[in-house]
């Protein structure tokens, strides 16, 4: 579900958890800006007995939205989580108007990039030595919607 402001101040704990450790400690603040009404950003999460299992950072502008973040709990990957969020991230795309959807991943995040490739993302370009920590060129992925 879409977390409203309300809902993220009570699962972000659960939330960086999962994320802080996978992306530099970037989730708690995205998790902050968007709390204190400073980011666009949105954030989804999907739930198992009660807790957060898995969530996606989306960013949308007019009628393009790009996937900042994506993480699934370690224990609980492989179960379609993922999968769901993606689904749900379709259907907020498709009723707000959004054509394209971006996003970057690691060069050798193969579980990542087959995930992507899955539901329609198709590589659309590279950029050479993005990342730190360690370094490792971008592969720039886009979907666009019907
Ligand atoms: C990528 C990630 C979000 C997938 O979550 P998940 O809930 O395990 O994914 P799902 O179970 O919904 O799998 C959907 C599809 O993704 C692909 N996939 C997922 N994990 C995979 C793996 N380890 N190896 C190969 N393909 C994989 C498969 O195509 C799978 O479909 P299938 O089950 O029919 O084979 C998860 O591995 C994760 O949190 N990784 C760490 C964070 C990360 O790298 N995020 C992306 C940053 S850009």
């Amino acid at each position: 579900m879409l977390l409203d402001p309300v809902s993220l101040s009570e699962y972000r704990t659960e939330i960086s958890a999962i994320g802080d450790p996978l992306f530099h400690g970037e989730t708690s603040l995205y998790i902050e800006d968007i709390i204190n009404s400073k980011s666009q950003h949105m954030i989804f999460a999907l739930f198992r007995s009660g807790r957060v299992a898995g969530f996606f950072v989306l960013s949308s502008v007019l009628d393009e939205a790009e996937i900042i973040e994506v993480a699934v709990s370690e224990n609980l990957r492989r179960n379609g989580i993922a999968s769901q969020l993606m689904t749900e991230v379709f259907e907020w795309c498709e009723k707000n108007g959004v054509a394209n959807i971006f996003l970057e991943v690691r060069e050798s995040n193969f579980p990542a990039i087959e995930y992507y490739k899955k539901y329609g993302f198709v590589e659309n370009g590279i950029r050479k030595n993005y990342y730190r920590d360690p370094v490792e060129n971008a592969i720039l992925m886009l979907k666009k919607l019907p």
